[in-house]
């Protein structure tokens, strides 16, 4: 068998197709419900029991995945054919030795490292690929952070070079509040509880009109680049999403010459070592006042505004991973647009505040209108704010679509208790 033609339809059977997730997650339930469809076995890790693709997967797991030595012994015990890494807080020296011992990682183990590290990422799509970012310098220490935030300008923003969802960023507006970013830095940063000062990249704030996602897919057949995908960030999450964006064909083409350059450049890197690199990436992009369009990041795995996609293509990100992964091709063609010419799809996000379960009623008044979906997460419990599910819809045009993704959110009625 090689893993270009793997054995699947028996899950249950002597010889399946083993794919262990770690993370479990709203998107990798997605993507694990597309595997079974395809007949692989499943078993999903967390660090937590319920979450939400371990309710949809043949087996779960519970570790601290970010713990070496647990995960070694994870690996050994269900001995998978493709490790999905689903978040980034994962102990990636294993990721490395598990990819050695010819397991399939995805992408790719040094894709995983690379993506997680700002510094390492920004470096390979400026430095090496040249893909035009906002400016940018790194720093390992409070003076070395004034001296960067001096070079690249006021407004800037710090960022661990470790972080995600927005955590342990700011805006800095002047010299005498670089202290501040420093500290927020350090402690919203992903291992803050370890020894280590955290280096911290500072970067020119970037004058946004719009941003956007290129759901870029790399598989046997290539890479190839979706619609992009227009959005709404609020406090370092995405609230809504809508695809086709609108754009012009000069930013549409910016933004293709990017994601694909950013996605082969990483790809180039997985097969450098004998790996392969397939799988959906998320390249997020930065469109400026003046038209022009800068590299911002990029996941290696399903993005969270592409959710619309369940809405718009006939492959959403999540069939499209499930594909890509166990060896499949992707053409042009596969992500294609699946909505009538004109029309527009959105995601709405439902981020839920409060202590307890949650439960969704009114969900019949929600879906009573044609053209809506609903996904519900069903994760055990929010703390705070979570997002716990997402409203979708197709409409005439953009304006249109949110409209219609915002009223199943609100028409839901949502109990914490
Ligand atoms: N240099 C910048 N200029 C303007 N806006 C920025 C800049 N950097 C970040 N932002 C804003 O903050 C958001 C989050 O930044 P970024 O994607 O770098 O961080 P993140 O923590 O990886 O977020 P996520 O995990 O949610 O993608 C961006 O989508 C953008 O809205
Ligand atoms: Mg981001």
């Amino acid at each position: 068998m090689t893993e270009e033609n793997r054995a699947l339809g028996t899950p249950l059977g002597k010889h399946p197709t083993r794919v262990l997730f770690l993370g479990s997650g709203e998107l990798g339930k997605e993507v694990i419900i597309e595997l079974m469809r395809l007949g692989a076995w499943v078993c999903a890790a967390d660090s937590y029991t319920g979450a939400p693709a371990q309710q949809v997967a043949h087996e779960y797991r519970v570790l601290d995945m970010a713990n070496a030595t647990e995960l070694r012994a994870l690996f050994d015990e269900i001995k998978p054919d493709i490790i999905v890494p689903e978040v980034e807080a994962i102990a990636t020296s294993e990721l490395a030795a598990a990819a050695e011992h010819g397991a399939q990682v995805v992408p790719s183990a040094e894709i995983a490292a690379i993506c997680m590290d700002r510094e390492r990422l920004r470096v390979l799509a400026h430095e090496e690929l040249g893909l035009p970012t906002t400016p940018y310098r790194f720093a390992g220490s409070l003076e070395e952070l004034r001296a960067g935030a001096e070079i690249v300008g006021y407004p800037c923003v710090v960022k661990p070079i470790m972080s995600s969802s927005g955590h342990g960023q700011s805006v800095v507006r002047s010299a005498d509040a670089i202290d501040a970013a420093w500290t927020e830095a350090q402690e919203g940063r992903r291992a803050h509880d370890e020894g280590d000062v955290s280096r911290v990249i500072v970067e020119a704030l970037a004058p946004l009109d719009y941003e956007l996602t290129v759901l870029t897919v790399s598989s046997s057949a290539g890479i190839v680049t979706c619609s992009p995908i227009g959005q709404r960030q609020e406090s370092g999450d995405y609230r809504e999403s809508w695809q086709p964006a609108s754009f012009t064909q000069d930013v549409l083409a910016q933004a293709q010459h990017i994601a694909r350059t950013a996605v082969e450049g990483l790809v180039a890197k997985a097969r450098k070592s004998g790996e392969k690199g397939w799988g959906v990436f998320g390249v997020e992009l930065f469109v400026l006042i003046n038209g022009s369009v800068l590299f911002n990041e990029v996941s290696p795995r399903p993005h969270d505004t592409g959710m619309v996609t369940m809405m718009s293509q006939r492959l959403s990100e999540f069939a499209l991973h499930a594909r890509a992964i166990l060896g499949l091709p992707i053409t042009q063609e596969h992500v294609a647009l699946s909505i009538p010419e004109g029309t527009v799809a959105a995601s709405h996000a439902i981020v839920v505040q409060g202590n307890g379960e949650v439960e969704f009623r009114n969900v019949a008044t929600a879906l009573s209108k044609p053209g809506t979906d609903l996904r519900i997460f069903a994760k055990p419990e929010v703390h705070g704010h979570r997002r716990m599910a997402v409203a979708l819809a197709i409409g005439s045009d953009a304006a249109d679509a949110r409209a219609k993704a915002g009223n199943v959110a609100e028409s839901l009625e949502i109990d914490i208790a």
